[in-house]
C-alpha cells in the first residue's frame, strides 16, 4: 500500500475513505513545524495539506512524494517552481467553496459597513445607557457601488449577490472576464485606480502572488473614499496591514473586514487596537458542508493522482498537470 500523510485534522469519514487505498499517517494536533512535516514526509508517496509551506527542501527530503493535495483553493503555500522541478503534482480544491466564501465576504463587508462588531462589543461592555441618534453611523450597502478586485469564481459569486442590494458592480482583474459574465453580473471593468476612487465597498478576492504583495497599501487608501470599507477574504500580504491600521485610525477609510492577515495567525497587534475593523480567524469557507466538500475533493485528488479509485491518473484539480506521468526527479 502507498503511504500518505494527512497533515491536518479532517472529518474522520474522509480518513476512512483514504484508508481504503492508503496506509494513512494522520496528524491531528497543532500545525506541523516545517521540520516535523519534512520528517513525516520522508517515506510518503502523497500528502494532504492545508496551507502548510512546501518548497524545494521539503520535496528533496521526500524522494517518494509524487503529489501534495492542498485542502484550499489558494496554494501560495506551494513553491510551484520546486514542484515542477521535482515533477511533483500539486492539487487544490476550487469551486466547492465559492458560495460559502462569497456569503462570508458579504457578512464581513456588511458587519464592517454597519459597525456590527464594534457596536456589539460596546453593548457587551455595558456602555448602552440610552438610544443615540448619531451613534454608530455606518455606510449604506443598498444602492451603493461594490468594487471587486479579483473576478474569479469567488469574485463572481460575490458580485452575483449584489443584485438584491441594487448595487452597481465594478471590478478589476488581471484580464477582463467574458462579456456574457459581465452582462450577467452587470459588472463594469475598471482600472484599479478608478475602482478605488468610485467604490463604496472594496472586496479583495484575488490569489496571492509575489506580484500582488501589498496591492493595497498607503497609496491605495489615499485614493479611497473616507466613507468606504475594505474587506479581505483573499490572503494576507495582499493588504499592507500596518498601512491599513493607519488608514483606519486616521479615518482615511471608514472600516474594514478581515479574514486573512500578514503572518497569520500572528496578526499585527495594532489591528486589535482599532475599533473600526472586524476581525475573523480565516473562516470564510468554514461551514460544515463546505469543509466536508473540500476534504473530500482533496481526498479525490490524492486518490486519483496516486493511481487509485475510479479516476486513477486523472485528478480533478491538478495545478501543474504537465508533471502527470513524469518520473519523480
Ligand atoms: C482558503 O483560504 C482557501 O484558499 O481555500
Amino acid at each position: 500500500m502507498q503511504k500518505i500523510l494527512v497533515a491536518r485534522p479532517i472529518f474522520p469519514d474522509v480518513i476512512e475513505r483514504l484508508k481504503q487505498y492508503f496506509d494513512v499517517d494522520w496528524h491531528q494536533g497543532d500545525v506541523l513545524s516545517v521540520d516535523e512535516l519534512t520528517r513525516r514526509l520522508a517515506d510518503k508517496d502523497g500528502a494532504l495539506t492545508a496551507g502548510d509551506p512546501v518548497g524545494a527542501a521539503v520535496l528533496a527530503a521526500a524522494p517518494r512524494l509524487r503529489v501534495v493535495s492542498n485542502m484550499a483553493v489558494g496554494y501560495n503555500n506551494f513553491d510551484m517552481a520546486a514542484f515542477n522541478a521535482a515533477n511533483v503534482l500539486g492539487t487544490n480544491t476550487p469551486d466547492v467553496l465559492n458560495e460559502s466564501t462569497a456569503d462570508f465576504g458579504w457578512a464581513l463587508m456588511m458587519a464592517a459597513a454597519r459597525r456590527i462588531a464594534e457596536s456589539e462589543h460596546w453593548l457587551r461592555a455595558g456602555q448602552w445607557q440610552k438610544w443615540i441618534y448619531d451613534g454608530f453611523l455606518g455606510t449604506d450597502i443598498y444602492g451603493s457601488t461594490l468594487g471587486v478586485i479579483g473576478m474569479g469564481r469567488i469574485g463572481q459569486a460575490l458580485a452575483r449577490r449584489a443584485k438584491g442590494f441594487n448595487m452597481q458592480v465594478i471590478y478589476h482583474n488581471r484580464s477582463r472576464v467574458a462579456p456574457e459574465i459581465e452582462a450577467e453580473l452587470n459588472a463594469e471593468y475598471a482600472s484599479k485606480q478608478d475602482l478605488l476612487k468610485r467604490a463604496d465597498h472594496v472586496v479583495l478576492v484575488l490569489p496571492y502572488t509575489k506580484e500582488n504583495h501589498h496591492t493595497i497599501g498607503a497609496a491605495e487608501f489615499a485614493q479611497m473614499k473616507p466613507s468606504a470599507t475594505l474587506t479581505n477574504i483573499a490572503r494576507g500580504g495582499i493588504v499592507d496591514d500596518a498601512a491599513l491600521v493607519e488608514a483606519l485610525r486616521t479615518k482615511q477609510i471608514a472600516a474594514a473586514g478581515l479574514d486573512v492577515y500578514e503572518g497569520e495567525p500572528n496578526l499585527n497587534p495594532d489591528l486589535l487596537t482599532v475599533p473600526n475593523v472586524v476581525l475573523t480567524p480565516h473562516i470564510a469557507s468554514a461551514t460544515e458542508a463546505t469543509r466536508r466538500a473540500m476534504a473530500n475533493l482533496a481526498a479525490d485528488n490524492l486518490i486519483a493522482a496516486l493511481g487509485e479509485g475510479p479516476r486513477a491518473g486523472r485528478p480533478p484539480n491538478p495545478i501543474n498537470p504537465d508533471v502527470i506521468g513524469k518520473a519523480r526527479s
